[in-house]
């Protein structure tokens, strides 16, 4: 049996496309764009990437984007100050820091400035809190992207046993919450796991989030699981000096064994600049005081 490819290139361009309509009908209603503020500190290569393109699917949303261009070298209290500014500036309804910030810089204390109801990122511990107990708040938005991949495939996610593998605040614990959420019985494996393949072996849904190539094997998969691989890591390709991006998870062995797969790429990446979008529509939403259908998105 050869399994489904679950297409997040795809998924992601109609969640694109879904956040452009309602963009313009909030744009119609609050005479205003929606508006999402990105805040790039030094010239990371990886992250200059990441911070253009956002830039870019936000404006092609029909949505307003505001970039700032930091120096390395800025004090901590002059990116406070500007985040500080963008929390009460009307035109913002979502604000993104993207990290890693500079050594110097205390990344909880940039990130707890960040107005709740601005945190597009989802990584503010009130947003975390929210999350925890189940209300209304913003999630992070690479988990979430995984849940609505979970619940195209799957439909109803309840009583299914998931295993997240990582146990990062970005992704594993965020992921961990939000499959309880929807009455999983949810295991979190990392790196101190005893038996990761026997663990592995139990789940019908299978979310690798630890940063390592190739390291879920095609025999730790049971026969038809859903297995979403966030993992993104460059190894050497076979063509000398270049390289190739793989995920967390050996995709061909487990092509095999699973009902259906994320590729990397073109599986969980696109999903996670998507979702920031809609985080900002609904934020957008919130912020103006506009009711969204809560099936809207
Ligand atoms: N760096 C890498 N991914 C992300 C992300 O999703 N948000 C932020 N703020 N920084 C990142």
């Amino acid at each position: 049996m050869t399994a489904a490819i679950i297409d997040g290139k795809a998924f992601a361009a109609n969640l694109r496309a879904k956040v452009g309509e309602l963009a313009a009908a909030f744009e119609a209603e609050a005479g205003r764009k929606a508006g999402l503020a990105v805040v790039l500190v030094g010239e990371d290569p990886a992250s200059q990437v990441y911070v253009r393109s956002k830039g870019k699917q936000t404006v092609e949303a029909g949505m307003a984007s505001f970039e700032h261009r930091l120096p390395a070298e800025t004090p901590e209290a002059d990116l406070l100050a500007l985040v500080e500014q963008l929390n009460t500036d009307p035109a913002v309804d979502g604000i993104l820091v993207q990290l890693p910030l500079p050594g110097h810089m205390d990344e909880q204390k940039v990130i707890s400035t960040i107005n709740p109801d601005k945190d597009v990122d989802g990584f503010h511990v009130i947003s975390a809190g929210r999350l925890a107990v189940g209300q209304p708040g913003f999630v992070p938005c690479t988990p979430l992207g995984c849940l609505m991949l979970l619940k195209d495939r799957l439909g109803s996610l309840s009583g299914l046993d998931a295993v997240v593998i990582g146990r990062s605040n970005i992704v594993g614990k965020p992921m961990a919450q939000l499959l309880l959420a929807e009455s999983c019985t949810v295991t979190i494996a990392h790196s101190r796991t005893q038996n990761l393949p026997e663990v592995v072996r139990r789940a019908d849904i299978v979310v690798a989030a630890v940063g390592r190539a190739e390291m879920v094997k095609a025999d730790w998969i049971k026969p038809g699981a859903t297995v979403i691989d966030v993992g993104i890591n460059r190894v050497p390709a076979a063509e000398a000096g270049k390289t190739r991006l793989v995920g967390d998870v050996d995709y061909a062995g487990a092509m095999d064994v699973a009902g259906a797969v994320t590729p990397v790429p073109g599986g969980v990446g696109p999903m996670t600049i998507a979702v920031l979008l809609r985080n900002t529509l609904v934020a957008a939403y919130r912020n103006a005081g506009l009711e969204l259908a809560a099936d809207a998105i």
